[in-house]
């Protein structure tokens, strides 16, 4: 494996991390700051340090989550940030590049999982020790085709030889000694399950793509591992202090009784889109073949807690109530976990419903207002990514529509 290259391309001189930060153009709004945040970078280049070890649709690039940070730095060691949509941690590995301590919560165990896997230092050596032993373990496997192929869902998105591979790596998993040696390799397996699947990997919500050429279960997931290590041990090479990092597996709703290591001095949050997607059914193929490393497994009041989460799509006129009153509650809590001078961070973009413009930004900076909070500036975001078919259709779709816009709130606790 070649750690070196990595290295050398992830440098304390080269400093990726700040390397792709958004270009920003300061706009004199009529009544507060405004800037453009322009993200000219693909997902490669912004997958540095540990953001690229699971593909989590729906994430935000790493540069919005990092210039937040550099806009906004720690006030002091006592200080923390929070992410209450959590997702896979984006905020968290930021947070950690910088020396902060982080928070998040997210209702998806596998997003808390993968969270908790990007932040934690590990021990390389004994990552590739257990490894092997998951290579031994794959190797004799026997696995009979009835035991996976009973299930319609497995026959619908995997071909035989994929569906019997992941049995066999999954077995091979299981009895492995629990910690982050385990969790990492856990990780790597999850990371692969998409794209040896027979769905697009480009979709968010998985659609069967009948033209994709079967990909070997065991060599992708190789593969994966190596770059997993790679990339943390570059990752780990240039974190100066081990900040604290957790994700929980909780509801945001429900912010004031989550342990944090510090003063909450910002709350970064970034909920799903309304008309865009809900997030569980994205990660179906990952839930089912997760099962026996669900995290919530032995906490009953926390099982299938991904069922919780704020319904965004469709934007029926309930679901658009529901999805305001959640936010309303969640900034809320939000609002009562912070000190005077506490910051919100709010990402967040408009979307169409039956062809009209919703202007989301807007009604969630009335929304934050009204709590209590102060809008202080509005940064509009631009970014160049490519747009899926089936996800994006209502959504801002960030290219030149000038009406729906995708940005972020910065809003302060007087
Ligand atoms: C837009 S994603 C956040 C992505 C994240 N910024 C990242 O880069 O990975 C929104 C997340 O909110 C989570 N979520 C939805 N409802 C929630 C709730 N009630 N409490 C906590 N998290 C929730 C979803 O599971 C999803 O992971």
């Amino acid at each position: 494996m070649n750690l070196s290259l990595q290295r050398d391309l992830f440098t304390k001189a080269t400093n990726p991390w700040k390397r792709f930060l958004p270009r920003v153009e300061d706009l004199s709004g009529p009544d507060i700051p405004m800037a453009v945040w322009d993200i000219p970078y693909t997902i490669p280049q912004l997958s540095y340090a540990t953001h690229g070890h699971f593909r989590y649709y729906g994430k935000f690039p790493s540069s919005v989550a990092a210039m937040i940070l550099e806009d906004y730095p720690a006030p002091d060691e006592n200080s923390c940030v929070v992410d209450n949509f959590c997702g896979s941690g984006t905020t968290l590995v930021e947070a950690k590049l910088r020396g902060i301590k982080s928070v998040g919560v997210d209702v998806s165990w596998l997003a808390a999982f993968a969270s908790n896997v990007k932040t934690t230092i590990i021990d390389p050596a004994e990552v590739l020790d257990l490894f092997s032993q998951v290579k031994k373990n794959f190797a004799h496997q026997v696995v009979d085709d009835d035991q996976c192929l009973s299930e319609k869902f497995v026959v619908k998105w995997f071909s035989t030889g994929a569906a019997r591979d992941l049995l066999s790596l999954q077995k091979a998993l299981v009895p492995l000694p629990l910690g982050s040696a385990r969790d990492f390799l856990v990780l790597a397996f999850l990371a692969i399950i998409r794209r040896v699947s027979k769905a697009y990997d480009g979709e968010v919500r998985p659609h069967i793509n009948k033209s994709k050429k079967p990909r070997d279960v065991w060599a992708a997931y190789e593969k994966k591992v190596r770059d997993m290590v790679a990339n943390h041990v570059a990752f780990q090479a240039v974190i100066e202090d081990d900040a604290f990092s957790k994700c929980y597996l909780h509801n945001n709703l429900d912010l004031r009784n989550i342990e944090l290591p510090g003063t909450p001095y910002l709350i970064v949050s970034h909920p799903p889109y309304l008309n865009s997607f809900d997030y569980r059914p994205v990660f179906s193929l990952e839930y089912f073949w997760g099962e026996p490393f669900r995290i919530d497994a032995k906490t009953p009041s926390l099982k299938g807690l991904e069922f919780d989460e704020i319904r965004a799509y469709p934007a029926s006129e309930t679901i658009s109530e529901q999805y305001y009153d959640h936010l309303r509650r969640t900034y809320a809590e939000a609002f009562a976990l912070q000190q005077s001078d506490g910051l919100l961070a709010v990402v967040i973009g408009d979307c169409t419903v039956n062809k009209k413009l919703e202007p989301v930004l807007q009604k969630t900076a009335e929304i934050c207002e009204q709590i209590g909070y102060t809008l202080e500036k509005v940064n509009l975001r631009t970014t160049h990514y490519g747009l899926g078919k089936y996800a994006y259709n209502f959504r801002a779709d960030y290219h030149g529509d000038a009406e729906k816009r995708d940005g972020i709130l910065i809003l302060r606790k007087p």
